[in-house]
């Protein structure tokens, strides 16, 4: 007898416009497995998903379900058989509670509060789902929002759950904690689905990979058996180094100097506490730090975004705070933050890719009269350079899937010629090749005699790329050191707080 898969798609094609999206994809999950779906920005995985979730309909190809063959025709349909998936953004309602978001929409709407909570409980219990069913959505973290999300198809019954990098927006303690409850789910039978960059959370957290590349599943392998090089071969499509160069620039200037720098947020509490440091041009200075603990304050300080409360922001000697945000760009001062959603990145979704570059050379004020000719080229070339997937670059932004959203993004800011770079989580959600890309294209500017103020997650990454590390803790500076001399453990450390005994490197 044949297994009875819980998902069978065979040839599954979907195209919009010009762009073959998903090309005769075969992909097979069991209940009691967690399969990790793997491919690179654009490769075609939020499609696939968006299929069997019902919000496409494939052009060609079959999906099963449990066996039998099946059209999905909505959510609601997904829904019935038993399929959920946790989309990148959420949709909750924001002023409901958890409670009532999980039951928008079913037939329960009329239970009695009390049975409602208990029932929801219950459920949380039995998977390990951690939630106040009367907090207000708005009142969460996004970690938060995202298990209300989680309870919400758990209550409709999923049997089997995608989750469209689910981690992108979480801190490595809540990732464990996420797949703690999947790895229950998974024992109790359901089938899981996950997307992920992350290739140590594709071999920590999947039994079986399928790659997709360029539309197309590749192939399927164990995960035991698998390391990092070889998934990222596979997805990729040929050897790939996974080394990060860390080129030496023999002449260093300091070009930017921030001087006892003081910071409220608009509550009133303290974003930047009294901090000191220095960037030199042909060097990349590394920030470390806990998410939130005044990387976007120092960013926005900057750039002119935010207000300083004291201090001084020394551009080749010269004081820039107070001045605006146009004035700071003009003078060369180029920065880019990717946030935690990865929403509102600053460039502008309905418009396409030339005229979000011409949208920063106004800013650069090179006044109305530039030339479409001028940002075409630019944007052509960003297309190339970064290996950015869309159908062309006067297609909206908002078409385009989300990696190559943010090479846009940086690509732009680079485009500029800026003398300092300050570049803020710039891989967020990207895949590990695209990644990789960043690296050089941030090195290549340090090696061109940029500045380069990297905002990074991955300590590893910040280890490898770095010349100094700039550790910050509540918005102090807890230390300053060599990238080549100091350890992840030592950074860990200066991350919650504690200094280490070590010479502060200027
Ligand atoms: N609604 C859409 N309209 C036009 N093109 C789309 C749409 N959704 C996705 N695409 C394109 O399909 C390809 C695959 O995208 P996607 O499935 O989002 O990739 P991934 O999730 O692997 O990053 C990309 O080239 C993307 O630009
Ligand atoms: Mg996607």
């Amino acid at each position: 007898m044949t297994e009875q898969f819980a998902i069978e798609c065979k040839e599954i094609t979907k195209r919009f416009g010009s762009v073959l999206a998903n090309d005769r994809i075969n992909l097979q999950v069991k209940y009691g497995e967690i399969m990790a779906l793997l491919g690179e920005n654009g490769s075609g995985k939020t499609t696939l998903m968006n299929m069997l979730s019902g919000i496409y309909h494939p052009d060609g190809g079959t999906i099963s379900v449990g066996g039998k063959e099946v059209v999905i025709n909505s959510p609601m349909d997904a829904m019935g058989l038993g399929i959920g998936m946790i989309h990148q953004h959420f949709k909750l309602v924001d002023v409901f509670s958890a409670m009532d978001n999980v039951v928008l929409g079913t037939k329960e709407k009329r239970l009695k509060p009390k049975v409602l909570k208990q029932k929801i409980l219950d459920i949380c219990s039995s998977v390990g789902l951690e939630i106040d069913p009367e907090k207000k959505i708005y009142d969460m973290s996004v970690s938060e929002k995202q298990t209300v999300e989680i309870l919400k198809v758990l209550y409709r019954g999923a049997q089997i759950l995608i989750l469209d990098e689910p981690t992108a927006v979480l801190t490595p303690q809540e990732t464990e904690k996420l797949f703690a409850i999947l790895r229950k789910m998974k024992e109790q039978g359901c089938a899981i689905i996950i997307i992920t960059h992350k290739l140590h959370e594709v071999l920590d957290i999947s039994d079986r990979v399928t790659i997709l590349r360029k539309g197309q599943s590749i192939e399927t392998v164990m995960t035991a058996g698998c390391d990092e090089k070889k998934l990222t071969d596979l997805m990729v499509g040929r050897p790939v180094s996974l080394e990060i160069e860390r080129p030496e620039v023999a002449e260093k200037n300091t070009i930017l100097k921030v001087v006892d720098l003081t910071v409220m947020k608009t509550d009133g509490t303290m974003a930047l506490d009294d901090i000191s440091f220095d960037i030199k041009t042909g060097e990349i200075l590394g920030v470390a730090g806990v998410a939130g603990s005044g990387q976007k304050e120092l960013c926005e300080t900057i750039t002119g975004l935010m207000a300083a409360k004291q201090g001084a922001i020394l551009y080749h000697k010269e004081n820039i705070v107070g001045k605006t945000p146009a004035e700071i760009i003009k003078l060369g001062i180029s920065m880019s933050f990717v946030p935690e959603d990865r929403l509102g990145m600053g460039l502008v979704a309905s418009m396409g890719m030339v005229d979000n570059m011409l949208l920063k050379t106004y800013s650069s004020g090179k006044g109305p009269f530039v030339e479409r000719n001028g940002a075409r080229e630019q944007a052509e070339r960003l297309v190339e350079r970064l290996g950015i997937v869309t159908p062309g670059v006067d297609t909206p932004v908002r078409l385009m899937s989300g990696g190559n959203v943010q090479k846009v993004l940086l690509g732009r800011e680079i485009e500029a010629s800026p003398q300092v770079l300050i570049t803020a989580y710039p891989v967020r959600g990207l895949d590990i090749n695209s990644s990789y890309t960043v690296y050089d294209l941030l090195n290549e500017q340090k090696k061109k005699g940029v500045a380069v103020i990297f905002i990074g997650e991955d300590l590893d990454v910040l280890l490898e790329l770095s010349d100094r590390i700039m550790v910050l803790c509540h918005g102090q500076i807890t230390g300053i050191v060599d990238a080549k001399k100091t350890t992840k453990e030592e950074i860990g450390l200066m991350m919650t707080g504690r200094s280490v005994e070590k010479e502060v490197v200027a």
